[in-house]
């Protein structure tokens, strides 16, 4: 069957990183000046909330997209603490990070708050990035396809599938985050397929074939190419190795040599 071809999406998760909005500033100016024409590979940053609005004016006039790590599902109100939806596309947010396994473990976030947030993102056009991931227990317990599956189910409940192409999914194995330890190429390979097939299952083959499914968890310069080069890996949510432009650079360029080699393949 002849492969689908999905447009390569790095984003960079900045976490609770850098210091200070003069750091976020220089970071972004310098992924900036070499990412070059991104059309063929998609790029987002993902800085802290109170820096948004500053690497949105920053990134004027660039194809990088501007990613929040959270938000609120309510449109507003007595959420003291909380970001919603509106907000970060006021402050210049093209995407949001949604159930991040350190906010699913660290702080109790769960797949009904992941889905409600999921349904407030996309009425705000913002392109929600999900994540979904075993630990490592759950790993080596065999149980990584039932987590996978539920956390997906639950987090996507009520998505129509003409909506879905415009979700992203990230696939991050709790153990592989901020470890240096990544998935082997066929272990991120498999899940992937395997989120792909659920995805078909409930949305359609078709819809399922466009949805960018994302592997994060230790992708760094040296292990891009591989991962990003299996067939259902369509781009990277990258932790500590985009805090230096460089390192973040490089995986960018892996995903560009990644994608001309699955046109090559799929002519
Ligand atoms: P890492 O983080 O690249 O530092 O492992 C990935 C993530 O948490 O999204």
């Amino acid at each position: 069957m002849a492969q689908t071809l999905r447009p390569p999406l790095i984003a960079g998760n900045w976490k609770m990183n850098p210091a200070t909005a003069d750091e976020a500033e220089t970071l972004a100016k310098d992924v900036m000046a070499g990412v070059g024409p991104a059309a063929d590979v998609h790029v987002a940053i993902a800085p802290a909330f109170v820096h948004l609005q500053r690497i949105d004016l920053v990134l004027d006039g660039s194809p990088i997209g501007l990613a929040a790590q959270n938000m609120h599902w309510m449109p507003s109100g007595a959420y003291t603490g909380e970001i919603s939806a509106a907000m970060l596309q006021d402050a210049g947010c093209t995407h949001v990070i949604l159930g991040h396994s350190e906010r699913r473990h660290g702080l109790g976030e769960t797949d009904a708050d992941v889905n409600r947030k999921l349904h407030a993102a996309l009425a705000a056009k913002l392109i929600p990035i999900v994540c979904v991931g075993e630990t490592r227990a759950e790993r080596e317990a065999d149980h990584t396809r039932d987590v996978v599956a539920t956390q997906l189910e639950g987090s996507l409940a009520g998505l129509e599938a003409d909506l879905a192409p415009g979700v992203v999914i990230a696939y991050e194995p709790v153990w592989a985050i901020g470890t240096g330890l990544n998935a082997t190429p066929e272990q991120a390979q498999e899940v992937h397929a395997f989120i792909r097939a659920k995805l078909s299952e409930r949305l359609g083959a078709a819809t399922a074939a466009r949805v960018v499914v994302l592997y994060g968890g230790s992708v760094k310069p040296d292990n891009a190419l591989e991962l990003l080069g299996q067939a259902d890996v369509d781009g990277a949510l990258v932790g500590g190795a985009s805090l230096k432009a460089a390192d973040f650079l490089a995986i960018i360029a892996a995903a560009r040599t990644a994608a001309a080699h699955k046109r090559g393949a799929a002519r």
